[in-house]
Formats: structure tokens, C-alpha cells, sequence
């Protein structure tokens, strides 16, 4: 039996911020302001979510693309967190938005300082909150789940498409490796039917 799903809900969210983005023209700061009010409308009824995305495994986090836009301004993308599980300290390079769908999670931010990466502050985002994440308002981070008997879930949206971007992970004395994340899904949920 198919799943009972609002996908309506986030049909609704991408045709907002498709909107969005367009209507800023590469206004950042314009983005994340009324981005973070459509992502904490998203995440604040968990009812749309398809279990395939929030599908986690005991090799590490998940990263299931949930939609890209044609042009490449922007994807949005569901975090699977176990518990125990975490991110290397790294960055990003264009603007994000993270919005919790389920649990908590713990991002604790870096800046080079001395030759060392030094911590600069520590946020549990709970449920139904969204922060945000830019080079121009502290792009450095390490992410884990908060929750430490289950799994969390926080959606996140990138101005880029994030899986194929060039980003960087840092070593405790600063050395920066390239990576370029990709997604773990093979495949996109169909969120074009009826349902919802
Ligand atoms: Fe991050």
C-alpha cells in the first residue's frame, strides 16, 4: 500500500522558494530571512516526509536529495543522523538553510585560531527550529545527533546544488582536504501525485 503523505507540503515549500529565488536576484541575506519562515512552515508538521528519505544506516549519516532545481540555484536535501553519528568539521561555500524535522542535532562552529581550529559556539537545534549556515555568517561547522537512542532529522536547503560542489573538511591544525559530498540516493521521490 502506497504511503499516506502531505506531499502537497513540500510541493508547496518548492514552489515558494523557486519563487524566492527568483525574486532576489542573489539577495542573500533576502533568502535566508523569508527562506528560514517557508523551511520552519515545512518542518513544523511532519506528515510529508517519504520513509525512503528519512531512511538511515549504521555506516555513517545519509544525505537523500529530495529535489534540485533545474538551474542549480538551490537543493534541498534530508540529514539522517543514528545515534552516535556525526559530520567531519567542515564547510560549504554557499548559503544553507537546516530546519529539524525530527529529534535534535548539535552543531558546534570553528574558525582557524593560533594554528588550531578552536570552537566558536555550540547550538542544539530542537524540533521545528531553523538556523542558518553562509561564509558570511560562519560557514565552519561539525554536526551530530543530539539524540543519543534515536534517529534525527533536520532538512536542509543549499544555494547550490550541494552534492556536486567542491567543499572543503579540516583537520585540528587547520589542513584543509577537498571533497564533494554526492547524495546517498540513487533516486528521487515522486512528490507530482495525487496525494496530498
Ligand atoms: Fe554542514
Amino acid at each position: 500500500m502506497a504511503e499516506q503523505l502531505n506531499t502537497g507540503r513540500l510541493r508547496h515549500f518548492l514552489s515558494e522558494l523557486s519563487a524566492l529565488v527568483s525574486r532576489a536576484d542573489g539577495d542573500e541575506a533576502l533568502i535566508l530571512s523569508d527562506g528560514a519562515d517557508l523551511l520552519r512552515e515545512l518542518v513544523a508538521v511532519d506528515d510529508w516526509l517519504p520513509a525512503a528519505s528519512a531512511q538511515g544506516r549504521p555506516q555513517g549519516y545519509q544525505q537523500h536529495l529530495l529535489y534540485c532545481d533545474p538551474q542549480e540555484r538551490f537543493s534541498v536535501v534530508s540529514f539522517v543522523w543514528g545515534p552516535g553519528q556525526e559530520t567531519p568539521v567542515h564547510d560549504h561555500t554557499v548559503w544553507g538553510l537546516v530546519g529539524q524535522l525530527r529529534g535534535s542535532e548539535r552543531s558546534i562552529g570553528y574558525e582557524l585560531r593560533d594554528g588550531r581550529m578552536a570552537p566558536t559556539d555550540n547550538e542544539v537545534l530542537k524540533t521545528g527550529e531553523v538556523v542558518a549556515v553562509s561564509p558570511r555568517v560562519g560557514d565552519i561547522h561539525k554536526v551530530s545527533n543530539a539524540e543519543i537512542d534515536r534517529d534525527s532529522i533536520s532538512i536542509h536547503v543549499y544555494g547550490a546544488n550541494i552534492g556536486a560542489v567542491r567543499r572543503h573538511v579540516f583537520a585540528p591544525d587547520g589542513t584543509e582536504s577537498t571533497f564533494i559530498s554526492g547524495y546517498s540516493n540513487a533516486t528521487l521521490p515522486n512528490i507530482w501525485g495525487m496525494a496530498g
